[in-house]
């Protein structure tokens, strides 16, 4: 069967696109968030994933007001990159995995958890970022050294899932994945947050104090954030601090590992208008 090989959890923000492109590495405004990821970096080289199951928020690039999926998973042979409007440039396109993508589909149906499925779809930044930032060298020659299956959970228009539920989710991701017959390494992306507020009377809002905890919390008590509400949880992390959801259903399919350990984390504030977060765990 397949197996998980941990997670590795960060922020997105499009201005990130931008300092790439423009080699802004080592400026002392982007040093601190780019200093987070060599760490990172050495961990997945040596824990060698396959495939990535990269569990993101779309912002209007495949689905806008009109039709606004709760949870989706992608099953395409290949994802475009795009960009939804920041000007940042296009990456090089994902290769899929739809063998393991309907494996998910089916298992998550089974599950109860009645998703949409994208037999088409374009992967936005909250996609090609944490790739970018995990595999630069490949990202400069324009290839990726993995397959993914994006899972794409809803925060851009209200009602969103509960924690809870992204936790649950998350559990039957990783049963789903367990149960692949194949023996490929599988690596969960979460790609989310943590507190920001782009815009309205709190734009800017951070909560440093929230979002340690939060990180502190993925690695010995997982559960802890499902005692909030969204409502909550918007009001502790900000209107795009609910993309912290993603962190919360990438731990949740790690737990069905029997350990669980923190290799690696990072926390810096701010880039751009968001709180940045790395958190890498070993699943074993
Ligand atoms: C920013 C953060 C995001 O998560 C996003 O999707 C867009 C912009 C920002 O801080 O600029
Ligand atoms: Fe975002």
């Amino acid at each position: 069967m397949a197996h998980i090989i941990g997670s590795v959890s960060t922020s997105h923000v499009p201005a990130i696109g931008g300092a790439i492109a423009r080699n802004l590495q080592q400026e002392p405004y982007w040093k601190p968030f780019f200093d987070g990821y060599p760490a990172a970096r050495e961990w997945v080289q040596g824990a060698r994933p396959d495939v990535v199951v990269i569990i993101h928020n779309d912002h209007g690039l495949n689905f806008f007001l009109d039709k606004m999926p709760t949870f989706s998973v992608g099953t395409a042979a290949v994802y475009d990159t795009a960009d939804e409007g920041w000007g940042i440039p296009a990456l090089a396109p994902a290769p899929g995995n739809p063998e393991l993508a309907w494996h998910m589909v089916e298992s998550l149906v089974a599950d109860e958890f009645d998703i949409t499925t994208c037999q088409e779809a374009q992967i936005d930044h909250a996609v090609s970022l944490p790739l970018a930032l995990l595999w630069p060298e490949h990202q400069a020659r324009g290839e990726w050294p993995v397959e993914i299956v994006p899972v794409c959970i809803n925060t851009v228009q209200a009602p969103y899932p509960s924690a809870a539920r992204c936790w649950r989710l998350g559990q039957s991701i990783g049963r789903a994945v367990e149960s692949w017959d194949s023996d490929k390494r599988v690596l969960i992306i979460g790609s989310g947050g943590l507190s920001h507020q782009l815009d309205g009377e709190r734009a800017g809002f951070l909560n440093k104090e929230f979002d340690l905890k939060f990180m502190d919390s993925l690695v010995h008590d997982p559960e802890w954030v499902t005692q909030y509400s969204n409502d909550e949880l918007v009001e502790l992390t900000g209107t795009q601090g609910i993309e912290l959801l993603m962190w919360v259903a990438a731990r949740g399919a790690l737990d069905g590992a029997a350990s669980v350990t923190k290799k690696h984390s990072n926390y810096h504030i701010p880039i751009s208008n968001t709180a940045t977060g790395l958190l890498v765990l070993e699943a074993a």
